[in-house]
């Protein structure tokens, strides 16, 4: 097992080796379960299986056993993604089954379905979704990621689709039983900018629809990084058979590390992966390479979606700041309650010449983690990306509100309902944390996980 030392305190790595995605985000039998795309044997992906782990406060989690491994002819080199429900007092997980299968033409992506009745230990019952049940002109081969909900009396399944010679899409399929299914409707009916969607995810209370997208066009300040993650608020119209957006659509995350994200069954609270394909992973140097975010709590506030982390902490201690504050923090949660901000520059993880930085310009938050630690590199070309540089941004109003998120390897920054992510690697005993602050009044509040 792993060395716990090396491990962010309370953000989902796994056991062992690599993760990715959350898949099965469930509330089942009094627990939060979350499942993640996992490949234990080495800090690279390789065939997945579905790791597992149970929550009662979604701060504090507990390691079960891995919950699919990829052992029949339909999921041989990959348990994919995939969601949970519950029906008739069982949990079922839909997941996408990948085989290769001589490559080509030949790979296959199809869903599958598995139950329990303990939440704890799977029985696959097959194929439910064939590649054969996909209308004339999709791809055999990108086919994947079922979010599974109830609606009106009946299951839909929106997965993640590509035309043969084009673009990604995603499809609405419906079921009365979750074993036979029909196909629905092309959600958009067009190709996305990118090149294949992935990960979608609907909130039908909240008319919020969510998805993640792989070489989406990079514009201004936005989808900087190689892959990007959108939400879009509107409406699935069965009947018109069509998406109605009645809202904003903009990237769900300002950071560099945020992807996949999903929302627990039936729940306003999304979970992500903190992290990034195409990217290098200081921390396999620590045996893992991976991490969930914090729970997210959504809501759709004004057409736009607003977001809010979840972390059980410790009690609050509060001070007042006039114009500058130092302190020590490597885990837990700040908030900033200022009102008629003006200027704010934060300095976070600080020690041996290392520090991550976030800095108000104008109408834009700046955050900096050039010089955070261990280097991170991956494939973006652009001149924030090289730098280490992303932004977000502020709009002035009475009160800021501006909440962290700190662990061992990353901080998860809140703000009038956005969000920025990113990982860093500083050295361990790098906690200092500095501010400087021009407002009419600013309560500085810590608690400890
Ligand atoms: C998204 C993704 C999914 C796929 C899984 C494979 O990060 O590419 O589309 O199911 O990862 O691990």
């Amino acid at each position: 097992m792993a060395d716990l030392n090396l491990r962010p305190k309370f953000h989902i790595t796994g056991d062992e080796g690599w993760i990715n995605d959350p898949n099965g985000l469930i509330k089942f039998g009094g627990k939060y379960h979350v499942f993640y795309q996992s490949y234990p044997a080495d800090t690279n992906w390789g065939p997945i299986i579905w790791g597992h782990s149970i929550s009662d406060d979604l701060t504090h989690w507990e390691y079960l056993p891995h919950a699919l491994y990829p052992d029949r002819k339909y999921d041989r080199d990959g348990c994919f993604s995939g969601s949970a429900i519950e029906f008739n007092g069982k949990l079922y997980l839909m997941y996408t089954g990948y085989s290769i299968n001589g490559g080509g033409s030949n790979v296959r992506q199809v869903q599958c379905l598995a139950e329990s009745s303990d939440g704890v230990s799977f029985k696959k019952l097959g194929v439910v979704i064939s590649a054969d049940d996909l209308p004339d002109g999709y791809s055999k081969a990108d086919f994947r990621d079922p979010k599974v909900w109830r609606e009106n009396g009946k299951f839909y399944a929106l997965m993640a689709a590509r035309v043969k010679h084009g673009r990604g899409r995603l499809l609405l399929y419906s079921s009365d039983d979750l074993l036979s299914w029909k196909f629905e409707f092309d959600v958009f009916g067009k190709d996305c900018d990118g090149i294949m969607l992935e990960c979608p995810d609907y909130n039908p209370e909240l008319g919020l629809l969510i998805y993640s997208e792989q070489f989406a066009p990079v514009e201004g300040s936005k989808h900087l990084n190689i892959h990007t993650t959108r939400f879009v608020v509107g409406k699935l119209d069965l009947e018109k058979k069509c998406f109605i957006q009645t809202g904003d659509s903009d990237i769900c995350d300002y950071g560099f590390d945020f992807y996949a994200p999903q929302t627990f069954s039936g729940e306003n609270i999304a979970i992500g992966w903190m992290d990034m394909w195409d990217r290098s992973h200081p921390s396999s140097q620590f045996g893992f390479s991976g991490m969930l975010t914090v729970p997210r709590r959504l809501s759709v506030k004004n057409g736009r979606m607003v977001q809010s982390p979840i972390v059980a902490t410790g009690p609050a201690v509060e001070k007042s700041v006039k114009t500058n504050l130092v302190d020590k923090i490597k885990t837990g949660v700040i908030s900033l309650r200022a009102t008629e901000l003006s200027a704010l520059t934060l300095k976070m993880r600080c020690g041996g010449g290392y520090y991550t930085s976030l800095k108000l310009d104008g109408d834009e938050w700046i955050f900096d983690r050039s010089a955070s630690g261990t280097e991170i590199r991956g494939h973006e070309k652009d001149l924030d990306s090289v730098h280490g540089l992303r932004r977000m941004p502020f709009i002035h109003k009475p009160t800021t509100e501006l909440t962290v998120v700190f662990d061992k390897y990353s901080v998860e920054i809140f703000e009038d309902g956005r969000a920025l992510t990113a990982t860093i690697y500083p050295p361990d005993d790098a906690d200092g944390l500095e501010f400087e602050v021009k407002a009419d009044k600013c309560i500085y509040s810590r608690s400890e996980v």
